[in-house]
């Protein structure tokens, strides 16, 4: 039988604490701490190692076992038969849509694509070589000022209407950051395009040439953008929810998620694993790097190993590495050095103690630059591309958020450690 109560017992006179155990529908119980701070006592948990920060219907992972299911479908089931669109229908909306459903739903997020013209402005305040996600972050934070119309996050049609833009506004605002940062005129979207291509158009095609993206490609690309459209609780997801658990706007939120997202130890990874095999180089310089990745006293780690969650393969690398395969074969590409690289480091790491033990394995970001480096896709555009995947989950995450009655305020305690009450000392005499 399961448990449904645990008692904390202190050391001292202190009554014991009876504390529930809540269970989901699947996976680890959870220990109900609300009640501790009446007590005088809060948990320790930095970084949140063991600590779950909400509940949610949208997305379940299993680290051990490699799944990762959204709204209860098998990311391998979604990769292979949907495109994106059904996806996000999916995550906002909890259910796959039917055929009418998906229709409206397509039309509604490709008549949002369109950027308010003044956003151009914003744009051009930037400096030529800024990084795309810089603009990014700058530009979706600015969407609050181009579309206060729906950011009365107490209405549930501008909490909707908010969504879409952001679903439809991202792609373009990141082909934008790319077409600024090399001086080419901006591609509007072109609505006879669904959204993968759309966005593809909106990356390579000029205004001197028509522009038909190959298929295999787009598909390709649909399917890193399925990939990475949620995942669960990670830092930029919990970053959207505890900017939103103020009341704040929904472009906001996103942007500060943006913003999470870009660290090298979250999605900067993909731009992170691509540099660090041009800096290897060769297979020959492999040993160095691997000796590099388990010497404590250097802060270097091997890019696209290792996740808080999965403990066995990420079941979206699998997928991954599987189109990198069927994208090189299409370019023609499987000689690819660098490719042949990866898969070199990739064997030696699968082989090595101090990657066994510590269950590091490749990850989804491993494979997903190499995939966007074959598509012509720069590295300065990876992370961005990942922003605009994970739009997706941010919305569904930040709508499931905003209406859950349970949800207050984020406001984390702490262990105090600095000085103790001191006095004042004037300035001549310290
Ligand atoms: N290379 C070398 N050692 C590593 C690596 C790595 N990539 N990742 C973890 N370790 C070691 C770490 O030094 C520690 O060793 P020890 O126990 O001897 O101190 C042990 O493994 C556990 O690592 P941790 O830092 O406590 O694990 P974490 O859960 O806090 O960090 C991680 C997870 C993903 C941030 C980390 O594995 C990492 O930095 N990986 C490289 C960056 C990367 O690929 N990130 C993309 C994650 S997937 C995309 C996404 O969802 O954002």
């Amino acid at each position: 039988m399961k448990p449904t109560k645990v008692t904390l017992t202190f050391d001292n006179d202190n009554a014991p604490i009876e504390l529930p155990i809540l269970s989901g529908s699947l996976g680890s119980d959870v220990i109900d701490i609300r009640s501790l701070g009446k007590h005088g006592v809060f948990t320790y948990d930095p970084g949140f190692l063991s600590t779950a920060s909400c509940s949610s219907d949208i997305t379940f992972i299993d680290g051990d076992e490699g799944l990762l299911y959204y709204r209860g479908y098998p990311i391998e089931q979604l990769a292979e038969h949907c495109d994106f669109m059904e996806v996000c229908h999916l995550l906002m909306h909890g259910e796959l849509p039917d055929k009418e459903q998906k229709k409206q739903f397509t039309s509604l997020i490709s008549g949002h694509s369109m950027l308010h013209d003044q956003l151009t402005n914003i744009f051009r305040g930037f400096r030529r070589d800024a990084h795309p996600m810089a603009v990014m972050v700058g530009v979706v934070g600015s969407m609050s000022a181009f579309y206060h119309d729906s950011i009365d996050v107490t209405d549930k049609l501008s909490r909707e209407v908010s969504a879409y833009r952001l679903l439809a506004k991202v792609p373009t605002i990141a082909a934008w950051s790319y077409k600024y940062n090399i001086g080419e005129p901006f591609m509007y979207p072109q609505n006879r395009f669904n959204y993968a291509e759309n966005f593809m158009h909106m990356m390579f095609a000029t205004p001197c040439e028509a522009y038909e993206p190959n298929p295999i490609l787009a598909k390709a690309f649909e399917r890193i953008l399925i990939l990475h459209a949620d995942h669960e609780q990670n830092a930029s997801t919990s970053t959207v929810r505890l900017a939103g658990s103020s009341g704040a706007n929904p472009f906001a939120c996103v942007a500060a998620g943006i913003a999470s997202l870009w660290g090298p130890a979250h999605g900067g990874a993909n731009e992170a694993t691509l540099k660090m095999l041009e800096e290897i180089g060769d297979v020959s310089r492999i040993g160095e790097y691997i000796k590099r990745a388990k010497d404590k006293t250097d802060s270097f780690r091997l890019m696209g190993f290792g996740h808080r969650v999965y403990k066995n393969m990420d079941p979206r690398a699998a997928i991954m590495r599987h189109t990198c395969h069927q994208v090189l074969d299409e370019l023609g590409l499987h000689n690819d050095p660098m490719f042949k690289l990866a898969l070199e480091l990739e064997k030696i790491a699968l082989e090595d103690e101090y990657f066994v033990s510590r269950r590091l394995y490749p990850n989804v970001d491993f494979y997903s630059g190499i995939v966007m480096r074959a598509m012509g896709i720069p590295n300065c555009m990876f992370t961005a591309i990942f922003a605009l995947a994970r739009t997706a989950g941010w919305v569904a995450q930040w709508s499931e958020m905003i209406s859950d009655p349970e949800v207050r305020i984020g406001r984390p305690r702490q262990l105090y450690t600095g000085s103790q009450r001191r006095d004042f000392v004037p300035i001549e005499l310290r």
